[in-house]
Order: C-alpha cells, then sequence, then structure tokens
C-alpha cells in the first residue's frame, strides 16, 4: 500500500487520533526536521510519526551512530512503521507517558523532539500534559518542533495554543508559511522550558 493510501486509510479507521488526512509534505518535514543536529550521534524523538513522512526527512539528516525513536499511538501505523523503516526505534505507545517510554528504552538525554501530534484534537489538560513530558526531556539545551495548519488561525483553540507554548517555552520562533503542503502549515520551534525541567 502507498504511504498516501495507509495514511487516508489510517484516517478513515481512527479519525480523531490522526487528525489529518495526508501527510506531510517532504517541505514542511525539512522545516520540522532543521533542529535535529546532523553532527555528533544526537538523540532524536518524533512524536506521532503517521507513515513516516517526516522520519524520512529527520533520518536523511542524522550521521551515523544517532539513535532515532518514534512515539506512535496508533497499532496499525506502529505495525507499518516496523515494516517499512527497520532502522526506526518504533515505540508503541502514548506522548503523555514520553518521560516512562525513554527511560525504559534507556534514552537519558534528547538533542530534539520533532512532533506531528495533532494538538488541535487534544483538550487543554493533555496539551499542557504532553507539553510539560516534552520540556522535561528537552531540558535547557534541546529543541522542539512542531506544526499547525494555516487555515486553524482564524480558531480560537488555535491561537490559544500558541499562548500556550509561549507560555511553555522562553522562545518559540514561527516558521514562514509552508505553502507547498496539504493543507499550507507552518512550523513552531521552541527552546528554553520556562519550568527550567531536568532530563528524565
Ligand atoms: C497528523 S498525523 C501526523 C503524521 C506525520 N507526522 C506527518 O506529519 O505526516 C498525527 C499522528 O499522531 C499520532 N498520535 C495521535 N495522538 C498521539 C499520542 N497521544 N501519542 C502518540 N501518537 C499520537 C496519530 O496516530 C498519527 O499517526
Amino acid at each position: 500500500m502507498s504511504e498516501t493510501k495507509a495514511f487516508l486509510a489510517a484516517f478513515l479507521r481512527r479519525p480523531t487520533t490522526m487528525g489529518a488526512v495526508a501527510p506531510s509534505s517532504a517541505r514542511l518535514g525539512a522545516v520540522l526536521a532543521a533542529v535535529v543536529p546532523a553532527e555528533g550521534s544526537p538523540v532524536v524523538v518524533e512524536l506521532g510519526p503517521g507513515t513516516g513522512a517526516v522520519t524520512g526527512v529527520i533520518a536523511d539528516r542524522l550521521p551515523a551512530g544517532s539513535r532515532h525513536l518514534a512515539v506512535e499511538l496508533d497499532p496499525d501505523m506502529v505495525v507499518y512503521l516496523r515494516r517499512t523503516r527497520p532502522d526506526l526505534e518504533v515505540v508503541h505507545g502514548n506522548a503523555r507517558d514520553l518521560g516512562r517510554l525513554l527511560e525504559e528504552h534507556g534514552v537519558d538525554r534528547v538533542d530534539a523532539v520533532v512532533c506531528g501530534l495533532p494538538w488541535a484534537l487534544f483538550d487543554d489538560a493533555t496539551q499542557a500534559e504532553i507539553l510539560g513530558e516534552i520540556s522535561r526531556v528537552i531540558g535547557t539545551t534541546g529543541a522542539f518542533t512542531t506544526f499547525a495548519y494555516l487555515h486553524g488561525m482564524a480558531l480560537g483553540a488555535a491561537r490559544r495554543f500558541r499562548q500556550t507554548l509561549r507560555g511553555a517555552f522562553d522562545e518559540v520562533l514561527v516558521s514562514a508559511t509552508v505553502w507547498r503542503n496539504v493543507p499550507p502549515a507552518f512550523v513552531y520551534v521552541c527552546r528554553r522550558p520556562r519550568e527550567a525541567p531536568t532530563a528524565g
């Protein structure tokens, strides 16, 4: 099955966890993955990899000796990823449990979290819980990227999420619009959690 078909099939099965009808474009993936260190032996965590559209862009940047873990909730996506990306460390679990999942996989430092989670489908408490987990794992030195659809900014919830990010991180940069994505989207680049959490 092609990636687009696999994604659509997953959306039709579980629209409330997928949150999109098509995978991200390579152009959007490149903006999301720009925080991934291309040298050294970085540890990168991807949240909500889906069919792996962004996974491939991250993998292309990563030097030998790095770790790339992908946390995915949907069991069918987990099977798909394990089959199509044998080098990826696919973790079947919920981003809400990020700290525990990483501990179970022997990860004690994270350089970057690249996130494809459908924030618009989460309530405020879930958003806060997941952002807290991300903050703790990136600590004061890591970076976190995530994306939002341009049309969503007409809605109060998307504007509130931007405020939530600004409350959670000292630095929140907003990328230019990536028009070559369906639908057009932009990326948030976040650093330095405000509550100076420690990794693990
Ligand atoms: C919009 S898709 C993004 C897929 C891919 N990153 C992309 O950009 O094409 C959202 C993905 O997040 C996963 N997901 C949703 N809630 C999750 C959670 N709480 N923990 C981990 N993954 C989750 C969904 O199953 C889905 O694969």
